[in-house]
């Protein structure tokens, strides 16, 4: 009988599903983490809930830290501080909440549990490099990691400031941030804490470099009044992209794209120095501004969100692909021409039309295939392209589709050969609330070769001259 009840029991366990047989996927897109609500790690302290303040998690660092509060006052005397806070073309991401409680009630905490929204992803090695831009009060790093050979097989990892929870202070507010080839990690810190119609400037905007084998700072870069036209371009600067020269690692040139004033920012590592870069086709396109994501309508205008570069040519020059978030056009352009402090302004060039609802925001090349894959927040998708062929939508293959899933994919790169995806859900947070009983935020993974393969965009399979959109399993929903 006792070796029955035992018998029962290891029965017992060997039958309770893991966790890992929760996981989902999306299209061939494997789920690796999705959460509710984030949590953190921090010095080896779980922060799992609201927490009032710091006490004991960051130890003898907190005094050295005061600014952690992020509770200075309005006379603040720091010249930045000085610049009206008002938002000259209003950017719609800082429309109020209709269901938030006044944030300002929320200065000087440290967790907020449910201010916290991932919005960038980037894996490198075994870690994976996680950005929650403080838009709300409460978040206690703005860049953190989560070591994938730690928490590889947890759904709902908690998050770990980087470098740690004293450094990672020195950064205000990071959207999205992208590694190099040479082992650096470059982020752009905003400076600002958007909280919806008082956005707090708190430091000039940066261009903010770690050595990922160290894991210390190499570089904070200011950037100039020259490359910040707008008192609210800070809110603005939504993606870095970096390009090296000729495999020299102190000649990189760093693309930031500005989706609120509209303009490429420019730097050069070996010239210390930015500029930037104004052009027609860095602004929206206003027939394609009405979205409907995640269950909420709303009209926006973001402008130029992405620059995604390609391989490097005998001219050391590089094709140079972007796109307005309110568009569904692609376009391109030198990056000698970004590199060039007067670029020449007809040398951009209209590379086609992505299709119905196809307004995207970060995309990336994989460069061993030329396909450029595409985080599209206007159909909850993501994408294809093979860039050697004409772009247009039936060139296009939707690779992986969820309303809820997929809503609002707001980060997306190739490392790898893979593709990684990040979704948040970002416009039911904005103008409505999260169900923190649903999961809200996720990070997938594909390999390229799967996700290609059959589809349009897999290189073997050129369109002939009587290409038709039904041939190799082509299809659109
Ligand atoms: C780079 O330029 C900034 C001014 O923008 C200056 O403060 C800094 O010292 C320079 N760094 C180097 C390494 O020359
Ligand atoms: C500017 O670019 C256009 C298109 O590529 C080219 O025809 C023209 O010669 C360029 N102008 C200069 C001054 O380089």
């Amino acid at each position: 009988m006792k070796q029955y009840l035992l018998a029962f029991a290891l029965l017992g366990l060997l039958t309770v599903p893991s966790r890992s047989q929760n996981r989902r996927s999306v299209g061939k897109f494997e789920e690796v983490f999705s959460w509710k609500q984030l949590t953190f790690d921090i010095n080896g302290i779980p922060v799992v809930q609201d927490r009032f303040s710091e006490e004991d998690l960051a130890g003898r660092d907190k005094r050295a830290t005061d600014n952690i509060y992020f509770n200075y006052n309005n006379d603040d005397d720091k010249d930045w501080n000085r610049r009206p806070p008002g938002h000259i073309n209003g950017n719609p991401i800082d429309t109020p909440s209709l269901a938030a409680i006044d944030p300002n009630e929320e200065i000087g905490r440290f967790f907020i549990q449910y201010n916290n929204v991932i919005m960038g992803a980037e894996k490198v090695g075994n870690r994976l490099f996680v950005t929650i831009p403080r838009r709300r009060f409460g978040i206690p790093a703005t860049l953190n990691y989560i070591d994938l050979s730690v928490h590889g097989r947890t759904r709902s990892p908690p998050l770990t400031p980087y470098p740690d929870m004293a450094r990672s202070r020195s950064l205000i507010s990071v959207y999205r941030t992208r590694a190099d080839e040479c082992g650096r990690l470059w982020t752009v810190d905003t400076g600002t804490i958007e909280i919806p119609n008082n956005p707090r400037y708190l430091q000039t905007p940066a261009i903010v470099v770690f050595d990922l084998k160290t894991d210390r700072q190499i570089l904070r870069y200011q950037l100039k009044t020259s490359d910040l036209p707008g008192n609210n371009t800070p809110t603005g600067l939504a993606s870095i992209t970096v390009a090296i020269k000729n495999g020299d690692c102190s000649d990189a040139y760093a693309f930031i794209s500005d989706v609120v004033t509209y303009g490429v920012i420019v730097f050069s590592l070996k010239q210390n120095d930015s500029w930037r870069q104004q052009h027609n086709y860095f602004h929206f396109n206003p027939t394609a501004g009405n979205l409907r994501v995640a269950g909420q309508s709303f009209t926006w205008n973001d402008g130029v969100f992405s620059v995604a570069v390609g391989p490097e040519g005998p001219d050391g020059c590089r094709p140079t692909y972007f796109h307005p978030m309110v568009s569904s056009q692609e376009f391109s352009v030198s990056s000698c021409e970004l590199e060039s402090r007067e670029a020449n302004q007809t040398a951009y060039t209209v590379l086609g039309d992505r299709g119905t609802n196809s307004q995207c925001t970060m995309h990336d090349l994989h460069a061993p295939t030329n396909v450029m894959f595409f985080a599209e927040v206007g159909r909850d998708s993501v994408s294809c392209w093979n860039t050697e062929r004409p772009l247009n939508p039936d060139n296009m293959e939707i690779l992986a589709q969820d309303s809820q899933r997929l809503s609002y994919p707001s980060d997306l790169h190739v490392t790898d050969d893979e593709v990684w995806v990040t979704a948040n859900t970002l416009p039911r947070f904005i103008y409505s609330r999260l169900d923190t009983d649903e999961y809200n935020f996720f990070i997938y993974r594909a390999k390229v070769r799967d996700l290609i393969s059959g589809t349009v965009c897999a290189g073997n399979t050129r369109p002939s001259p009587g290409f038709s959109p039904s041939y190799g399993g082509y299809h659109r929903s």
